[in-house]
């Protein structure tokens, strides 16, 4: 394991952007723990229904606001969409600023507030905006049509837990055009990588053993970081799958991952065959995924990587991921480093078929 700074990635130690930080089912009306770069944290849902992220210290005298409260003095301690602190009863609204206390009328201090994340959910996921300089979000989530095409066969996410690996080990793989024959058997026909702003693509073709099923079955995949944390894979061929992998930090050097994948279905409503198609790409999508985790999870830090020529663009890839980790003022000199398309020596890229729209 290895830190942000011993990767020199820039100012700070996490970096800005989009992240997952829960299954949407998990989120219930009562307030919970969470713990998201290296911070603790409270989620609950307001009584309107949205989802409400915190951070857990209550400023008066530390309590965690997800700590248990056993005299059972107030049964529900979310009103509207505001939480009470389970020792004083100070109460904050899902902006994180103080808007009660039961023994004091007053006007309050400026310093009667908890930071509060902006929160979205999608495609049955919690995503919180995590920004050091505390901005509003600068981007939006990713599109994911496919979630309500009624055609597509949903999944539910697979938490595949934390492992000790910063996830710029991660992100090298978007770059990584030399991986794919050792680690997923494909026999790569085509590989490129566009970097645009806050967005990093890579399209790639070919034979591959673990997510074709049959010898001469051809694996076309275009994938797309938005942000650090979020990457959906559009996969055609054989079946038309979205494989969507969402990494945040949790501390500094430790990530956690979840995994999903769905399939475009032949028939509304779903035919056993389509659902027992989805079952079965889902299990190759992440059986490929733990072709990487095995890596990940045994490998030293790349703080340098030995690059060869013949080598995917890692210079390009490092620094795109750098402008998450500098202020957002930085962020435009980071994109222009790595903007454009890129190609990996020795690899023919996408035909023009799929070139970028
Ligand atoms: S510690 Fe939260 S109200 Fe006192
Ligand atoms: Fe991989």
């Amino acid at each position: 394991m290895a830190t942000t700074a011993e990767y020199r990635l820039g100012e700070f130690t996490f970096p800005r952007g989009w992240f997952m930080v829960t299954p949407a089912s998990e989120v219930g009306s009562g307030p919970t723990p969470l713990r998201m770069f290296g911070r603790d944290l409270v989620i609950y849902r307001g009584e309107s229904g949205r989802a409400v992220l915190l951070d857990a210290y209550c400023p008066h005298m530390q309590a965690h606001l997800a700590a248990e409260q056993t005299s059972g003095a107030a049964a529900n301690r979310i009103e509207g969409d505001s939480i009470r602190c389970p020792y004083h009863a100070w109460r904050f609204g899902s902006d994180g600023r103080c808007d009660h206390v039961p023994y004091f009328k007053g006007p309050l201090p400026p310093a009667a507030k908890v930071r509060s994340y902006p929160v979205e959910e999608r495609f049955g996921c919690v995503f919180a905006w995590h920004d050091p300089e505390e901005g509003a979000p600068d981007y939006a989530l990713p599109a994911l049509p496919e979630w309500d095409d009624p055609y597509w066969v949903r999944c539910t996410f697979d938490d595949l837990g934390t492992i000790p690996v910063h996830p710029q080990e991660i992100v090298d793989n978007i770059g990584d055009a030399r991986h794919f024959g050792p680690i997923h058997g494909q026999i790569m026909a085509y590989f490129d990588n566009i970097f645009d702003g806050v967005t990093a693509r890579q399209r790639s073709g070919g034979g591959h053993e673990t997510m074709t099923t049959s010898e001469d079955g051809i694996l076309e995949s275009d994938a797309t970081y938005t942000g650090p944390g979020i990457l959906i894979a559009r996969y055609s061929g054989e079946t038309d799958a979205v494989q969507i992998i969402l990494h945040t930090p949790k501390e500094d050097g430790v990530t956690q991952i979840w995994h999903g994948l769905i399939t475009r279905g032949q028939s509304v409503p779903h035919s056993e065959a389509d659902l027992a198609m989805n079952k079965s790409y889902h299990d190759l999508g992440l059986a490929a995924f733990a072709q990487d985790f095995a890596i990940w999870r045994t490998k030293g830090p790349a703080i340098h990587i030995l690059r060869l020529p013949t080598d995917g663009p890692f210079p390009r890839s490092r620094a795109w991921y750098r402008q998450f980790y500098n202020p957002r003022a930085q962020a435009a000199e980071y994109q222009a480093r790595a903007n454009g398309v890129h190609y990996t020596s020795g690899v023919a890229g996408a035909p023009d078929l799929h070139a970028a729209e």
